[in-house]
């Protein structure tokens, strides 16, 4: 009793002694959380800035210095402890001003660049640490995969016919050059892509061809378009000019776009396999050896006469008025390439002539077709067609 009536009439003294001995506690606890909610602040910071600078890796600089940093032909890499140790202000100012006298462009804007000091600031951060398994898989995911090493293949027959008119050995070795150094970005014939402005064009054929051949030299500063100066000798430059001034006169069909095969990586592989096994196999089979519901996928022919841009879209699109469906609704696109690249990977070991999986109790058991709903192994089927497959 003597107890609480002390406790009643210090009440208020105990009160602060206990606050007094709580904050104590509490003190060095919140001077030791405080550094860490910094470091947390700052990685936040950071993350978000080299998330910014992945996306603009992957529209400006990805087509000249890879998909990972890994540097393209003449391009340097960027992904090695070169670039990760140099300090702020040289790896600012390089991209800032570009390299005079080389392909590297002047990206700020005060050098009439695309690119704010705030963009650039983002970019030096990615370039000092090593996030470059992520830019690829930004790379990829974006669909801004670089084209430069893909050239093309002039038509033989073609070139043979363009060869034999007047100017034919010059306008010859313009399609030559062309189909190696241009192609990618200014696309099929000189039609243009969506990187790139058409070089086969009424418009440009009006320019004088010192003009034409000024820009070859020396670039566009400011866009993807470099000057070629350090790279193509004076008889290139000067056919490729020649090519622009009389494309009129090239048969269309002559210079064919670059076949461009889909990235694969550990993860697209893996992510392509699961994605398989889910949607495909049932059809095509575990490993693409068909069953009595679908073709083989898994054979030398098939692969060797369909291109990854090809699969890519019979998979989207689908077979029409057949079962096989179109996937785009159901899967993203780098799923579907996913896949692709993963049964892409079948074709060194592929056999030349399809032996299609039988029989019922596998994974690819032809009596599942005639009834999903009641499988011998008690599986009822793929999700999708437990979900109400369409009957087409
Ligand atoms: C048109 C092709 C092209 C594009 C696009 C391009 N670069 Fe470059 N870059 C080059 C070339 C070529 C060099 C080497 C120049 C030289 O010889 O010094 C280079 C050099 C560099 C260097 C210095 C490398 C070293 O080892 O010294 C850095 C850093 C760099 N680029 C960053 C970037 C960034 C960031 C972007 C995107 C904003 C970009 N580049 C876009 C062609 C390109
Ligand atoms: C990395 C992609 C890329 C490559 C490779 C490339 N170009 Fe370009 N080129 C461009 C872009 C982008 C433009 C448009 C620049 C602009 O916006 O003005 C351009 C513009 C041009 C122009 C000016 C077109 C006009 O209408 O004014 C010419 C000429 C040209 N390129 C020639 C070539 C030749 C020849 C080659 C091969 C040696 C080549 N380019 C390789 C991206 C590229
Ligand atoms: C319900 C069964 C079924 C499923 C599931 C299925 N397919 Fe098909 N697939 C078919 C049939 C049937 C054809 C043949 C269509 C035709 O008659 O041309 C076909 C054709 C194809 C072809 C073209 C083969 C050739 O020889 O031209 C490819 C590639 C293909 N499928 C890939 C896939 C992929 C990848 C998946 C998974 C995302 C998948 N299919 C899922 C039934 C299926």
């Amino acid at each position: 009793m003597k107890f609480f009536s002390y406790l009643k009439q210090h009440k208020s003294k105990l009160i602060s002694l206990i606050a007094v001995i709580y904050i104590m506690a509490l003190l060095p606890l919140y001077a030791w959380k405080e550094p860490v909610r910094m470091e947390k602040v700052e990685l936040e910071l950071l993350t978000e800035n080299i998330d910014s600078a992945m996306t603009l890796y992957a529209e400006n600089c990805a087509l000249c210095h890879g998909l990972a940093g890994e540097g393209i032909g003449p391009n340097p890499p960027l992904n090695n402890p070169g670039i990760t140790q140099m300090d702020y202000d040289t790896l600012f100012k390089i991209i800032s001003f570009g390299r005079y006298n080389t392909t590297m462009p002047a990206w700020g804007q005060a050098d009439g660049g695309p690119l704010t000091e705030y963009e650039i600031s983002q970019l030096v951060a990615l370039m000092q640490n090593d996030w470059w398994t992520y830019v690829q898989t930004r790379v990829i995911n974006l669909g801004l995969q670089p084209l430069i090493p893909f050239e093309s293949e002039p038509d033989p027959e073609l070139l043979a016919s363009v060869a034999a008119l007047p100017n034919g050995s010059v306008l010859a070795a313009g399609i030559t050059t062309y189909a190696a150094q241009c192609v990618s970005c200014h696309g099929a014939d000189g039609l243009g892509t969506n990187i790139a402005s058409a070089l086969n064009d009424p418009a440009l054929r009006e320019q004088p061809q010192e003009e034409i051949e000024n820009t070859i030299l020396n670039g566009v500063s400011g866009t993807l378009m470099a000057g070629w100066k350090s790279i193509l000798t004076s008889d290139e430059v000067m056919s490729l000019s020649t090519l622009i001034k009389e494309w009129d006169t090239i048969p269309s069909g002559t210079i064919p776009a670059p076949e461009t095969p889909i990235h694969v990586t550990a993860e697209s592989l893996q992510l392509g396999e699961t994605l398989y096994a889910e949607n495909c196999s049932f059809c095509h089979a575990a490993e693409g050896q068909g069953t009595p519901r679908a073709p083989s996928l898994n054979v030398k022919g098939f692969l060797e006469d369909t291109n990854d841009m090809a699969m890519q879209q019979i998979i989207s699109l689908g077979v029409p008025d057949t079962s096989m469906l179109a996937w785009e609704t159901r899967l993203s696109e780098a799923e579907i390439q996913a896949i692709v690249g993963f049964i892409r990977a079948w074709e060194p070991t592929a056999p030349e002539v399809a032996v299609p999986a039988r029989g019922s109790g596998n994974s690819a058991g032809g009596g599942r077709w005639q009834n999903p709903g009641s499988t011998t192994d008690g599986s009822k089927g793929p999700p999708w067609m437990r979900d109400g497959y369409p009957s087409n």
